[in-house]
């Protein structure tokens, strides 16, 4: 397996002087293509926080994050903006979308800023986006008009839009019942996007154990692939 991401020694701290507190401490781990893998800890363990992170997100750590071998300090601001928007694709536990538009123009959003997508393919990339989740018939939707688990659906096609070699998914069904939970971890594990790695937080164990690998964080540090 290639890898896709490796994270040496990641210190993350927040606050100023005698009041700052570690919440990631000397974190390391790799991450290979095709990765579906879980991370797990109490609420506050820093889940969300290692996940911007590993989203290019936050640039506010100590030590070292390969991207594909590389340094991504090394790389300009413009290389990292478009790694952000075409290469990795967002899920949040609030579904995050855009109440007045509908579920097609919600989905054809990210496509905006990705230079390689004409704007004449967005109707049809996002119909497709639409279909993988099971939701084409409900493109003129506004979220209100959707259930939880279809807005999350809407949000899934959101982020496989641009095609991304790394879905983030936060907490994704922490605002769902759990026989709808069941259908969005399902969809998710099976996406039809061959090789894109997954990284899910989640407080669930069963979802965790779904997943091919596991962390945990506790205090600040990282338990490896525990069974
Ligand atoms: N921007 C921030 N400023 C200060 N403290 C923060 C910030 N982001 C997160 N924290 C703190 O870091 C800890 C971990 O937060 P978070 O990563 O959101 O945890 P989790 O996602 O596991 O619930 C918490 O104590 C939180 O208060
Ligand atoms: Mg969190």
């Amino acid at each position: 397996m290639n890898k896709l991401i490796e994270l040496r020694n990641i210190t993350r701290s927040f606050g100023l002087n005698q009041q700052v507190a570690k919440v990631l401490d000397s974190i390391n781990l790799t991450i290979d293509d095709g990765d579906k893998l879980a991370i797990v800890g109490p609420s506050g363990s820093g889940k969300s926080t290692l996940l911007s992170i590993i989203g290019l997100l936050d640039p506010h750590y100590q030590g070292e994050y390969l991207l594909r071998g590389r340094e991504i300090t090394t790389l300009e601001n413009k290389q990292l903006s478009q790694l952000r928007n075409n290469q990795i694709g967002w899920i949040f536990q609030n579904f995050n979308l855009i109440s007045h538009l509908t579920a097609l123009d919600n989905v054809a959003l990210p496509m905006r800023y990705n230079q390689n997508i004409k704007p004449k393919e967005y109707k049809e990339r996002a119909l497709h986006a639409l279909d993988i989740v099971g939701l084409a018939d409900k493109y003129t939707s506004k979220p209100s008009e959707l259930s939880g688990g279809q807005q999350q659906r809407v949000a899934i096609a959101r982020a496989l839009v641009n095609e991304p070699s790394l879905i983030l998914a936060d907490e994704p069904t922490g605002n769902l019942d759990s026989h709808t939970s069941d259908k969005i971890i399902e969809l998710l594990l099976n996406l039809p996007t061959s090789g894109a790695t997954l990284v899910i937080v989640t407080h669930d164990t069963n979802i965790a154990q779904r997943c091919d690998r596991r962390i945990k964080i506790h205090d600040g540090s990282l338990v490896n692939d525990y069974q």
